[in-house]
């Protein structure tokens, strides 16, 4: 390991983590690093607990065995949560007559931030260009996100998680429902943000092949248990 690879600050860390719905023990003593700057993506099967796995990191579930450590602090006590961006797995489209545009969606993070940005209408409307920008539809800012085509609306989505600059970001399939083409920009610009930016990426995928040569750290979910580099990886 290369000397600067050593300071690296553990930035996430899982520490015994179970967890059950109702009966059903979905995650046994899981234990995982992520250090910052760290392309990592989390594979297993359908229902192995992947999207479970990233909501506990989220503080959006709890265990009830195990701490979750963010920046080096304890879940509870973490407050910096504008450093954390957020792509949920797509359940179902939005509703057509949903009533926000694609503009208000992307900025809604900005306006849950600070006094600051709330005054700050330039500085809001600048930084949710460049967000729209990144994913291309900075063309659908007046746009209504129902009516947007699935694939439209999840890059609205990865909009939103970027918008913020965050250190950190968590995706949940994020191109579920995107077309080939902007898969492989959409993964290249992750790469991107990854490398140059130094962000911090925590991606679960079914397309690992896509993105092998990117990531630099691979978690495997099978039966409740964590692995870091699985065997069975798929080539
Ligand atoms: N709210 C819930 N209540 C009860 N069981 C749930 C709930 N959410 C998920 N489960 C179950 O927990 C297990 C893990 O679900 P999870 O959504 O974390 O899997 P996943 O690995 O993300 O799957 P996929 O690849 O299909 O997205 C599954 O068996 C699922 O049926
Ligand atoms: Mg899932």
């Amino acid at each position: 390991m290369k000397a600067d690879e050593q300071m690296k600050e553990t930035v996430l860390k899982g520490k015994n983590i179970s967890f059950k719905y109702g009966n059903s023990i979905i995650l046994e003593n899981c234990n995982f690093a992520v250090e910052q700057g760290d392309f990592t993506v989390l594979i297993g099967a359908n229902g192995s607990g992947k999207s479970t796995l990233l909501k506990i990191c989220l503080g959006l579930l709890n265990p009830y065995n195990g701490e979750i450590e963010l920046f080096g602090k304890p879940i509870k006590e973490f407050k910096d949560w504008d450093k954390i961006g957020y792509v949920s797995q797509r359940i179902d489209a939005f509703n057509k007559g949903f009533p926000a545009t694609v503009e208000e969606v992307v900025k809604s993070p900005l306006y849950a931030k600070s006094k600051f940005f709330n005054r700050d209408k330039k500085l809001i409307d600048g930084l949710t260009d460049k967000a729209l920008d990144i994913v291309g539809m900075q063309d659908y800012n007046k746009r209504l996100i129902g009516r947007l085509s699935v694939g439209q609306q999840q890059r609205v989505f990865i909009a939103k998680a970027l918008v913020n600059n965050p250190t950190m970001v968590f995706m949940d399939e994020p191109t579920a429902g995107i077309d080939n083409k902007s898969e492989k920009e959409f993964y290249n610009l992750l790469n991107e943000l990854s490398n140059d930016k130094g962000i911090t990426i925590i991606m679960v995928t079914h397309d690992y092949t896509d993105v092998k040569d990117m990531v630099n750290k691979v978690f495997c979910l099978t039966d409740g248990q964590i692995a870091e580099q699985c065997a069975d990886i798929p080539d």
